[in-house]
């Protein structure tokens, strides 16, 4: 397999969509009463709940003279800002100015369209009116029966796109991640690739080989005792514009996992979704979620912490790939065979910015 030559430039930071629907907080970083000041997209927000418990999101500036509304507090369903005192609704509206009895109709701050999904809150940053929760990514493994697990949230020192590259190729698992779940076989397996305008999936599996010290101890848990081959199997699924949900697992070699039949194996999703700060760092939301052994508290505690081990190294990886790539402004990336499926996600990427700057200037 080569990569496709319209693939082989690409730019090495690309912006990013404003129209789509990015993760701002899990569920539970906005609690009752509480005010959490996050910037995405390089918007300060201040995200907080009405009484009722439904997620508010308004820029984190307030119109007077721009006093962060996170710094204020929550009165009823409103915010009051902490300077002087303006209330704002959960639509941006101005309702109470301090010895005044008329409110300037002009007294606004943006309130941006957020929707409780999946565990996290989501907003949409760009245009509101383009703000259909149809087009949220799918991550349905987050809060689904059938599945259980957790995860956590890591402040990377990088660009999104960075984080994207890293999980649409996880044959760097066998160099950076050696100790828990890489293996030489990960750059020896062959891979496929497929897109359409939205998504893009890459699919590796591995027959007949020893599991890596995290699956051995993963299919332990399930079948104790085993010992012997296993094929593995990685299918990373991207969704525009920088969610990655990659099935993983193993299953005892030989015994139909590749044909469909999962059942002597298994199997779990690393949910990842990445959201721009600024354009050289993000908030990446990660989970790990399985399909075996529901009622463990102990192994999802276990499996959350060891993965949040094995990310660990990619942080430290990524943060030295953009301090480097800030240091050599005028070198470019080249792109290797393993790099098809971040190349087609990029092109996704460059298609969607492409088209909201002719929006922009279509007017
Ligand atoms: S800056 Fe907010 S009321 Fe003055
Ligand atoms: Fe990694």
């Amino acid at each position: 397999m080569s990569v496709d030559r319209r693939l082989t430039a690409t730019a090495k930071i690309l912006g990013h969509p404003r129209n789509a629907w990015y993760v701002a907080a899990w569920d539970h970083e906005v609690t009752a009463g509480g005010i959490l000041a996050r910037t995405i997209c390089n918007t300060p927000m201040a995200l907080y709940r009405t009484r009722e418990g439904r997620p508010v999101a308004l820029a984190d500036a307030c119109w007077h003279r721009l006093a962060p509304l996170s710094m204020g507090r929550i009165v009823g369903d409103e915010l009051q800002c902490p300077y002087h005192g303006l209330r704002f609704n959960p639509a941006g509206r101005c309702t109470h100015m301090p010895a005044q009895e008329t409110i300037n109709p002009s007294a606004a701050v943006p309130s941006y369209p957020v929707v409780a999904r999946y565990r996290f809150l989501w907003v949409w940053p760009g245009d509101p009116d383009l703000a259909d929760p149809e087009l949220i990514p799918d991550m349905h493994q987050m809060d689904d029966p059938a599945w259980a697990g957790d995860g956590k949230l890591i402040d990377a020192a990088c660009n999104y796109q960075l984080v994207i590259d890293n999980l649409m190729d996880l044959t760097h698992e066998e160099f950076v991640h050696s100790s828990s779940i890489g293996q030489e076989e990960l750059s020896d397996a062959d891979f496929s690739v497929t897109h359409d305008d939205r998504h893009v999936t890459v699919t590796r599996w591995m027959r007949g080989i020893d599991p890596p010290p995290f699956w051995r101890k993963n299919i332990r848990d399930k079948f104790p005792g085993f010992e012997g081959k296993v094929d593995r199997w990685q299918i990373i699924h991207f969704e525009a514009p920088s969610t990655i949900c990659i099935d993983v697992g193993v299953a005892k070699a030989g015994t139909g996992a590749p044909e469909g039949d999962r059942s002597q194996g298994v199997n779990g999703f690393v949910m990842n979704t990445m959201t721009p700060q600024t354009d050289r760092s993000c908030h990446y939301f990660w989970a790990f979620m399985r399909n075996y052994r529901l009622d463990s508290q102990l192994i999802t505690t276990q499996l959350r912490e060891g993965v949040h081990g094995v990310f660990g190294e990619d942080e430290r990886m990524l943060k030295a790939q953009q301090e480097a790539i800030d240091a050599n402004p005028d070198h470019e990336f080249y792109s290797l065979n393993i790099d098809m499926g971040g190349m087609w996600a990029r092109r996704i990427l460059e298609r969607m910015i492409a088209a909201e700057a002719t929006d922009v200037a279509a007017g």
